[in-house]
């Protein structure tokens, strides 16, 4: 069984931070979404990995740095123009022998991957399908189910006639790959996943599903990062390795990592701070998530994240609900897209 995961979205609803950076690469709590799939493969003993990127080659490769030593063999595969999920899915056909797992790069989820593998291979399935019931079911492909069995699938329908979101975690054998190419663009001119298993259905292969209660969201808008954020930091344990000096005021639940250090500053947790930083005169404020090797002095953050090795020196400035990377702070509007300023 192989593993792919799909990056070659424009993910323009998080213009202008998914610029530069791709979406798969933008971080939870403390670790990018890409490490987070990864991670969930190599629990269900996957280990030879493909990505479709669109460029940005070099964003991805130290990210994949921590992996090295687990045995994890990683290759890209480009899709030059984002043309749907269908069309992403048919540029690794010649890597896949077999089985895979197909993961979009903007889900993270607490789905036990090796549990439906386990139900693919008893099913003798041919697309295997993890749904979850959703409140928005519009914002998803669907399906509707009779008798244990799917009797429907449609993406983004305008009246939903099912609750049953497919979540973007799927297990193919390699009939997709001859169902991608038999489907036409969409109306919004996409090849679309759920038009090929579509395909698979009417064409009489074996295309199952199990429902999922587990956590799982996709990362589309600001808030979206914003809520899975709280989801991890909600999770936290209060552990305090680096110093805090007499002056500080810490509360709730708060982790600091080995080598930070913190003066005269207030903390109200949930609050995860990574290792050698150093913060002074600062009030942090709940659902912060601070990085590695950050110098922060007077300021005060607010359900924000600031990501590794930033400086920012009595800038006096008040960062809220905001993704700080480099010296820009990508801050949520009222519409929930970013706007952003430069730190001097
Ligand atoms: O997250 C679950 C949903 O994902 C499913 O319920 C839908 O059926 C499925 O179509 C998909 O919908 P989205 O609108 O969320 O897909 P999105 O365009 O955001 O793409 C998902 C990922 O796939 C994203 O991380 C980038 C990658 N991608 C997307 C396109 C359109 C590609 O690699 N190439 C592409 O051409």
């Amino acid at each position: 069984m192989k593993g792919i995961i799909l990056s070659a979205g424009k993910a323009t609803r998080l213009y202008p931070l998914t610029k530069n950076i791709p979406k798969t690469t933008l971080k939870v709590l403390n670790k990018s979404i890409l490490e987070r799939i990864i991670d969930s493969f190599i629990k269900a003993n996957i280990k030879e990995i493909g990505i479709v990127i669109n460029g940005k080659e070099e964003k991805y490769v130290d990210i994949l740095k921590s992996f090295h030593h687990e045995n994890v063999n990683i290759r890209f595969f480009y899709q030059r123009e984002p043309l749907g999920i269908a069309h992403s899915v048919l540029q690794v056909e010649d890597f896949i022998d077999k089985d895979f797992v197909l993961i979009l790069g903007d889900n993270i989820y607490d789905i036990d991957l090796k549990e439906n593998i386990r139900i693919f291979y008893k099913e003798k399935s041919n697309s295997h399908l993890i749904v979850k019931k959703v409140k928005q079911p519009e914002r998803f492909g669907i399906i509707k189910v009779l008798d244990d069995k799917i009797i429907d699938i449609k993406e983004k329908p305008k009246i939903a006639t099912s609750n049953m979101a497919i979540t973007g975690l799927y297990i193919f054998d390699k009939s997709i790959f001859k169902a991608c190419r038999s489907i036409k663009p969409s109306k919004r001119g996409e090849y679309e996943i759920t038009d090929a298993i579509k395909y698979l259905i009417d064409n009489n292969y074996k295309v199952t599903f199990s429902e999922t209660e587990k956590w799982w969201m996709d990362i589309g808008t600001p808030d979206d990062i914003f809520e899975a954020n709280k989801y991890f930091l909600n999770k936290i344990n209060i552990s305090i390795e680096g110093y805090v000096d007499d002056n500080c005021k810490i509360y709730g639940k708060v982790k600091i990592g080995k080598n930070t250090k913190l003066i005269n500053s207030y903390i109200k947790g949930p609050v995860f701070i990574g290792k050698d930083s150093f913060i002074s005169n600062c009030i942090i404020e709940p659902y912060t998530i601070i990085g590695d090797n950050v110098n922060i002095e007077n300021i005060k953050v607010e359900e924000s994240s600031i990501y590794d090795t930033i400086l920012l020196k009595d800038s006096k400035i008040h960062i809220v609900k905001s993704i700080v990377v480099d010296n820009t702070v990508y801050y949520k509007t009222k519409n929930n897209i970013f706007n952003y300023y430069y730190i001097e």
